[in-house]
């Protein structure tokens, strides 16, 4: 049986859609305003949303005039963007709990394809995207965000040095440049092999505020699961550690504040 890592379970994700939007809302906007921006919108554009989780781009998308459909295997995830839909009383935007991998949809159906951080953590990352470029049309925009890599995702850097701090054998997981999204090159290659004809790609640098790293580093649980994971895996002396590192590591850079958390994303835009 395959292995699945926490984030490939949907389950990790049904409890954990509010914490994620409050923590990530900030980055999660930026980033669907940019590939707006790219790719534009039109009123009456079918636009379909995968992994849209709490659904920053679907909501603007369908603000902006657009019909989208927004798409997430988790119950959880899917629950909280109708309620949010319905709180902000946005129209034009349906949401369907579907796996990414093995959409129930019609071929050449969408004018756009969106995901953000959602294909790259599917176990079949090369089905993911062979699904999302099959249901658009020909001559439609496919565009997939993903991390450019540790150096340039600046907390992440600090959690991972803070992982090696508190318990030196850690190794992260999906990591390897040769296979990740993280290389420019691979994730180029794997869109054409999808089916896209051309791929331009775009960076895009975001940072969001938090009141402090000692109330920060407690939640990177709630809101990721793959970090939950990496906390269970920690004795209590070492997850106490990993929050003194990091800790110390964000106050030796930013001293008492302002505190900013920086992360580096690449948007991938495809033509069909
Ligand atoms: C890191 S969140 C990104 C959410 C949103 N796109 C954003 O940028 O804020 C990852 C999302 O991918 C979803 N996801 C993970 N694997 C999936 C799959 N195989 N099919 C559909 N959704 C998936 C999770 O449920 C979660 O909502």
């Amino acid at each position: 049986m395959t292995q699945h890592n926490p984030a490939q379970q949907s389950t990790s994700w049904d409890s954990r859609a509010a914490a994620y939007d409050k923590e990530n809302a900030t980055t999660s906007d930026v980033i669907a305003r940019q590939a707006l921006s790219i790719m534009g919108v039109t009123p009456g554009q079918k636009i379909l949303d995968v992994a849209a989780g709490p659904g920053s781009f679907s909501i603007l998308a369908a603000q902006a005039g657009a019909d989208v459909l927004a798409v997430d295997f988790s119950q959880g995830m899917a629950d909280y963007l109708r309620d949010k839909t319905r709180r902000l009383g946005v129209k034009n935007l349906r949401v369907e709990v579907m796996d990414g991998q093995d959409l129930k949809l019609e071929d050449d159906t969408f004018d756009i394809a969106f995901s953000a951080l959602g294909i790259m953590l599917f176990p079949d990352r090369a089905a993911g995207m062979r699904e999302f470029c099959r249901v658009l049309k020909t001559g439609g925009l496919g565009a997939i965000v993903a991390f450019t890599g540790l150096e340039g995702h600046g907390i992440q850097s600090l959690v991972m040095s803070a992982l090696k701090r508190a318990k030196p054998d850690f190794e992260p997981a999906g990591q390897d440049p040769r296979y990740s999204l993280t290389n420019p090159d691979v994730f180029r290659a794997e869109m054409l092999t999808a089916g896209f004809s051309s791929v331009n790609m775009f960076t895009v640098r975001v940072v969001r505020s938090f009141e402090s790293p000692e109330t920060l580093w407690p939640r990177f649980a709630e809101t990721s699961p793959a970090m939950a994971t990496v906390f269970n895996d920690l004795t209590d002396s070492q997850r106490q550690a990993f929050g003194d590192a990091f800790v110390e590591q964000v106050r030796s850079k930013q001293g008492d504040g302002p505190y900013g958390a920086e992360n580096e994303l690449r948007i991938a835009v495809g033509v069909k």
